[in-house]
């Protein structure tokens, strides 16, 4: 029996379809509202608003669950890597032994971008932030290679997935060898992901990069965390982007733009600073708590408080975990992670905390462990998004594959002046 709900507006009463998710969420579908009534809905930041169906993320923040196309975070935690995780994300099932062979030739195949693309990091400067390059570079893409981007069908939206999952890996690390003056290291075939990001990252033409295992399991485990989110803001910018029918690669360039904001992905940045300014000016965990609840100069724990995690963010619990494990395999220790237990204790025992709900979210650990991984700081947002580069473009294909889209095309509530009217220069 279809649920509805009852809106009464000017003495009529309106009844409104209610939706069900197959996880059980409820959602009051307002598509004809204003046909039939006149009104639009206001909602500041959509934090009540569903912008789309979706199958491929499931997030309860109440219970602090986050399940990629319905198998929970920490199965695949302990179980998958992050091209398997990606395949998942993106084509909406764990790829048979057949399409994870295939999947792993394309990202080998397409992992070297055209070499006239690689001048223009010589027009950077060394000081050009990398996520500026990634989204330009993403978006010249598409003028190299069109065909590749051209997806009509199953095998070339393969063949697109992977190619920008490959490529943008090989983008990052250019940007890094550029802004420190190394030369730019050649993809090689033979390496998995994690390693060949690695190894584009830190070889030197007189000696190979080796990572330990410990160090390629926790980027895998780092990338796989971050590969998709629901309706976040970068995701969102992406659908948004694509539901214009714009490319592929157009839409995940936006999606980084959106990411590079220190309430979103650049919040790992902006986490690592906060420590470092803790642990420079010596100032007792105890007076930054104060600062953040007074609200000193807009300050904020960052790092945590999330839209939609009312509770742990699961990732934040497994990051840590893997931080430790690095730490220990390392046989080191940082005192910015020191720092950061202190400072989630005092939080999660302190009630301005609690009664906000503010627990630690994915950014709260992930940069202690990429500065664990000896990723330097002007990266960790970068290899945000290539962890998200799998959600973006699952969700640029659900648009793609929808012939009923629409453009997405949000109204307003008009706030500004009216009745005006033009005035000569003379007397204004
Ligand atoms: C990511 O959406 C996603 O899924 C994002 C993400 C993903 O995987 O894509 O999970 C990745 O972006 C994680 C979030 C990273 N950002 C940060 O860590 C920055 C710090 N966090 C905050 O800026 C904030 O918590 C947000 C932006 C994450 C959420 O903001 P909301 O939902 O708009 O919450 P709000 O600003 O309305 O806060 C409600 C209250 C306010 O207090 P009062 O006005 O009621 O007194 O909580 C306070 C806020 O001041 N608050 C914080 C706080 N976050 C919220 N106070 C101190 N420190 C914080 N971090």
């Amino acid at each position: 029996m279809s649920r509805s709900a009852a809106l009464e507006l000017d003495g009529v009463v309106h009844q409104l379809p209610v939706v069900e998710g197959s996880e059980g969420e409820l959602a009051i579908d307002i598509s004809k509202l204003r046909d039939t009534t006149g009104y639009i809905t206001l909602d500041d930041g959509y934090g009540n608003t569903g912008s789309c169906r979706s199958a491929i993320t499931y997030i309860d923040g109440d219970a602090g669950i986050l399940r990629y196309r319905g198998i929970p975070i920490e199965d695949l935690a302990g179980r998958s890597s992050f091209v398997e995780t990606a395949w998942l994300v993106i084509f909406g099932k764990l790829p048979t032994v057949e399409e994870r062979n295939r999947f792993a030739d394309l990202l080998g195949e397409n992992s070297m971008i055209d070499e006239n693309m690689r001048k223009h990091f010589d027009g950077f400067p060394a000081s050009a932030p990398p996520m500026a390059i990634l989204s330009a570079m993403i978006n010249t893409l598409s003028a190299h290679n069109p065909e590749l981007w051209n997806v009509t069908d199953d095998d070339s939206m393969e063949r697109a997935a992977a190619a920008l999952m490959s490529k943008v890996r090989t983008i990052a690390a250019a940007a890094y060898k550029s802004s420190i003056g190394e030369p730019k290291v050649y993809p090689r075939y033979d390496l998995k992901y994690a390693d060949h990001f690695l190894h584009m990252m830190f070889s030197v033409p007189y000696r190979d990069y080796q990572p330990t295992k410990e160090v390629t399991a926790a980027l895998n485990l780092f990338l796989m965390l971050h590969a998709d989110h629901e309706q976040n803001c970068s995701t969102s910018t992406v659908r948004m982007v694509a539901s214009s029918k714009a490319n592929l690669l157009a839409s995940c360039a936006a999606g980084v733009c959106a990411l590079w904001g220190p309430l979103h992905g650049g919040a790992n940045v902006a986490v690592i600073e906060m420590l470092q300014s803790i642990q420079d000016m010596k100032m007792p965990v105890a007076e930054y708590v104060r600062k953040v609840k007074a609200k000193e100069d807009g300050i904020k724990l960052m790092g945590f408080g999330h839209r939609v995690y009312k509770n742990f963010d699961p990732r934040s619990r497994i990051l840590k975990k893997a931080v430790d494990d690095v730490l220990a395999q390392q046989h080191a220790s940082d005192p910015l992670l020191d720092i950061a237990l202190e400072l989630e204790a005092a939080a999660l025992s302190d009630d301005y905390f609690v009664s906000r709900k503010l627990y630690p979210n994915v950014d709260f650990y992930s940069g202690i462990l990429l500065r664990s991984l000896g990723i330097p700081l002007n990266m960790f947002t970068v290899m945000f998004a290539i962890g998200r580069m799998p959600g973006w473009i699952a969700n640029w294909k659900e648009i793609h594959d929808d012939s009923k889209g629409r453009i997405y095309r949000p109204r307003q509530v008009y706030v500004g002046p009216t009745g005006q009217s033009w005035e000569p220069r003379s007397e204004r």
